[in-house]
């Protein structure tokens, strides 16, 4: 067993005795960040109006099942699988709001309904990933062949905008196509990846986070700086999108060219990875204030570790050693073990010219523990599609 096999596996056991308490404490949340007193907030209590993308509809939704189905199928406690559940059927309900519903039903079912199906057979589960991975596919603009992100504010057209952050939403069409044998969603996942590489990626291999295109000529109009610093700089959560994201279309559709532009990206970020692995929020950010983003560390670790899984045994070193790196820069560092807080991972920013940083988000300890597994080797890999799982 390597080094860092054996630690993943210790700092997973520390995982567990947090998670025990902190499962046993939110049971009924949808919880997304912790407040002053380190308790988990609810999204699912929250009262929004039915357009709006937070409350139900809030983008990290799927992460709270997700962390629980992760330690389902290592443990196969049956509690956290009703856990679980229970968020799931709370989320059913944007889809009868329908109108503040967005592209990240990606983030949303695939950790939630998808896991839940992959590991147990539910059919309901299933039926609720379709109904999903449908919405998704409407949001598809065949001239520009592109998928939607967000919806429009009063002052915002946002119909012609894509984001990075989509390379994953992707994976609930790759899986929908292998459930029902029907190429079309595998068709625009590709059409919306191939579009990405074209004008998300820099040839430095960094890349864009948000792109906006005319939707009536598919025509790229302009590119914003979106949650990083500024235009043309680098938000490294948005660099961990797209490499995790590009391997995972490169598994679930073999194309080679996704895998090589992931590996571009992987090295621009390997690059500009700090000695002690604390990731800035942006690659191209001041000195100061040195706003960091252990969310971004996470995705980028996981990304690394899949492209490692993908190349000669010669190669797979340059990618573990940073993911490594990252890894325990954020367990030795970066992480709440105690009961002071209901989040493990800390330190997280969700953009860079928010006024609040530095604070906790669910979907960060969800890549943690992920990216933990990942190096003991174990588990499904839920953004990559294997319809025929043993069951
Ligand atoms: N998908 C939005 C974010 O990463 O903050």
């Amino acid at each position: 067993m390597k080094e860092y096999q054996r630690w993943a596996e210790e700092t997973l056991n520390k995982v567990h005795e947090k998670m025990d308490w902190v499962i046993e404490k939110n049971l009924d949340k949808i919880p997304y960040t912790t407040d002053e007193n380190g308790s988990y907030d609810d999204k699912s209590a929250q009262d929004r109006s039915w357009n709006e993308d937070d409350g139900i509809n809030w983008w990290t939704n799927g992460f709270w099942g997700g962390i629980l189905w992760l330690l389902y199928q290592d443990t196969g406690k049956k509690s956290y699988a009703k856990i679980a559940r229970l968020s799931e059927q709370k989320m059913k309900k944007c889809f009868d709001m329908f109108y503040g519903l967005h592209h990240d039903v990606g983030f949303m079912f695939l950790p939630t309904s998808v896991f839940d199906y992959r590991l147990t057979g539910n059919e309901d589960a299933k039926r609720t990933a379709l109904r999903a991975a449908n919405f998704l596919a409407g949001r598809f603009n065949p001239v520009g062949k592109f998928i939607r992100a967000w919806n429009d504010d009063p002052n915002v057209d946002r119909r012609g905008w894509a984001i990075i952050d989509c390379l994953f939403n992707i994976s609930l069409l790759y899986w929908a196509s292998d459930e029902t044998n029907d190429p079309r969603f595998r068709q625009i996942a590709m059409m919306h990846a191939d579009t990405v590489m074209e004008h998300f990626v820099r040839p430095d291999g960094s890349v864009r986070h948000i792109v906006e295109f005319n939707p009536l000529t598919g025509e790229m109009v302009r590119d914003y700086g979106g949650q990083g610093y500024e235009r043309g700089s680098s938000w490294t959560r948005g660099q961990g999108w797209a490499i995790y994201g590009f391997v995972n279309s490169y598994i679930n559709s073999g194309k080679q060219e996704y895998l090589d532009t992931a590996k571009k990206v992987a090295q621009y970020c390997i690059g500009n990875i700090p000695a002690n692995g604390i990731i800035p929020v942006d690659f191209k950010q001041p000195e100061e204030p040195a706003w960091e983003d252990s969310c971004g560390a996470c995705v980028i670790a996981g990304g690394l570790l899949e492209i490692a899984k993908c190349v000669p045994e010669v190669e797979r070193e340059t990618y573990t050693e940073p993911a490594v790196r990252i890894l325990k820069a954020i367990a030795e560092k970066r992480a709440d073990w105690s009961r002071e807080c209901d989040a493990i991972v800390q330190n997280c920013t969700a953009a860079y010219h928010d006024k609040k940083h530095h604070f906790t988000m669910v979907y960060a300890d969800y890549f943690f523990i992920e990216a933990l597994y990942k190096l003991t080797g174990f588990g499904i890999n839920i953004w990559q599609s294997e319809a025929k799982v043993d069951r």
